[in-house]
């Protein structure tokens, strides 16, 4: 099977008023003018900002996604947004599982797994987030952690054309600080291992990213790693020059 197509995703996080819908039309054309090459493009911004963001990138090769969804489609369930709205505002990812989401609001695997499920369901496709603490990583956890948060938020019935898996190591998030290239190709490699025992050949096809203080300085470096196949991209996707500085890897 051959690698798949690198994906380069915005994380805009809470962070967004429409007058940052000028910055998603600068990323559109600076992608629509192929400044990332051979590299698909997404930007995820608050719900506030999906139905805009979809309208503004009509025809472009920008998608838009959002950052999470309940596991259910409608119901008495104030304040959640399902996957089906999110298909139906013109979405096409949702990340679930974000590790922000796991601390804030107790996610756990298993309510990871349904909202990846219902993203599916609804047509969308999924980055379930992953990543280990410092702690964790310190007390020798990190496999153990990582593979069973990837065998507990995926399923072996989804189609793994549609998931993406993000590896965000949580200790380097906004920090400015990320895993030696060493690390970042022992973890992707096990991640790949046992997307490989859970979906058989077609594991080869599921994009794993990188996220974690990605910037245009160090992209070249971490991109380059076997089994990288793209980022997942916070800060620095709130500014065009920035977010294509990374994407630009792929030119
Ligand atoms: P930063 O790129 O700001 O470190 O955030 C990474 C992230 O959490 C993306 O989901």
């Amino acid at each position: 099977m051959t690698a798949p197509r690198p994906l380069v995703a915005g994380n805009w996080k809470m962070n967004g008023l429409k007058a940052a819908l000028a910055e998603l039309a600068a990323i559109r054309d600076a992608a629509a003018a192929g400044g990332a090459g051979r590299a698909e493009t997404a930007i995820c911004p608050p719900f506030t900002l999906v139905a805009a963001a979809v309208e503004a990138c009509k025809g472009s090769p920008l998608a838009i996604g959002a950052q999470d969804c309940h596991p259910r489609v409608s119901g008495a369930h104030t304040g959640d947004v399902s996957a089906e709205m999110l298909r139906d505002a013109g979405a096409s990812y949702v990340i679930v599982g974000h590790s922000e989401r796991r601390a804030d609001h107790g996610e756990t695997n298993d309510i990871v797994r349904a909202k990846a499920g219902a993203a599916l369901a609804a047509g969308l496709a999924a980055i379930v987030c992953v990543g280990e603490t410092k702690g964790e990583r310190e007390a020798g956890q990190l496999t153990a952690v990582v593979g069973g948060q990837v065998d507990g938020s995926l399923d072996k019935g989804f189609d793994p054309a549609r998931i993406v898996v993000a590896y965000e190591p949580v200790w380097a998030i906004g920090t400015g600080l990320t895993p030696t290239a060493a690390d970042v190709a022992e973890v992707h490699a096990f991640i790949r291992a046992r997307l490989l025992a859970l979906y058989g050949a077609k594991g080869e096809g599921v994009r794993i990213l990188y996220g974690g203080s990605v910037k245009p300085s160090n992209a070249a470096e971490l991109m380059a790693v076997k089994n990288v196949d793209g980022a997942l991209v916070g800060g620095a996707s709130l500014k065009c020059a920035d977010f294509m500085g990374i994407a630009a890897v792929y030119r």
